[in-house]
């Protein structure tokens, strides 16, 4: 049986109450997860108390963040750097799309981000649109092809997140194909999760393609049943 990744992308979204009740219903209803890693990924102002919820409880869950400083310790005002992040979580999202759209980020960027979260052993969550963002992070230095098995890679094409405005309906072989050019580009298989409207419906097809090792999921991951729901179906 193969390992899948639940990633719970919670953008902007819920506050301290909020994310406490989540955990509640996740606690209620999480049963045997098996070969199942489930991370979720709040907003900064959630995480202390999320991970102290976690640990209390002792829930199958680990934490990550949506992003982190392209700098280390230093005069960054506003910045949360890794060794920061460190501290409470094990994942990182780095890349994703909408950072890149709102808040500028560039290539360049994210392949600093990913070397710094690798210093701080925290596993990064790659976002990839396109064949393109790849090639750019694999011509320019080896940090993402040296530690390709230290890399959630995630295939994610921005019209297919829901909530973005154009969204556009990708079929599972495509998502599979993609999946698979990305392990294609660095030489072997890697963990590549799918991005973009994962549902309670769509979960299983998507999980059960050769290059497609669980999901990145915004939308259907705010609420505990239906997160489970998904887990549960792949
Ligand atoms: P969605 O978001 O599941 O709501 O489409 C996915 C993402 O943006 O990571």
């Amino acid at each position: 049986m193969k390992q899948l990744f639940f990633i719970a992308n919670w953008k902007s979204y819920k506050t301290v109450d909020e994310a406490k009740s989540f955990l509640e219903g996740f606690k209620a209803e999480s049963t045997d997860l098996e070969n199942k890693e489930v991370i979720v990924c709040p907003t900064y102002t959630l995480i202390p108390v999320m991970h102290a919820y976690i640990k209390e409880h002792n829930l199958p869950l680990k934490l990550g963040v949506q992003d982190v400083s392209s700098f280390g310790e230093g005069s960054y005002t506003g910045a949360v750097n890794a060794k920061q992040a460190a501290e409470f979580v094990t994942h990182a999202v780095i890349g994703h799309s909408e950072r890149r759209k709102y808040f500028h980020e560039t290539d360049e960027d994210v392949l600093q981000k990913v070397k710094l979260l690798l210093e701080n052993n925290i596993t990064p969550i790659l976002c990839v649109s396109d064949m393109a963002q790849m090639d750019y992070y694999l011509d320019n230095g080896a940090v993402i092809k040296e530690n390709a098995d230290k890399i959630i890679f995630v295939y994610e094409p921005p019209g297919a997140i829901s909530g973005g405005g154009a969204f556009k309906k990708v079929g599972v072989e495509e998502a599979n194909e993609n999946a698979s050019e990305i392990s294609k580009k660095i030489g072997k298989k890697v963990i590549t999760a799918y991005g973009g409207s994962v549902n309670p419906e769509n979960a299983a097809a998507l999980c059960g393609q050769d290059h497609i090792d669980g999901g990145l999921i915004g939308q259907a991951s705010l609420n505990p049943e239906t997160f489970l729901q998904i887990i549960k179906n792949s």
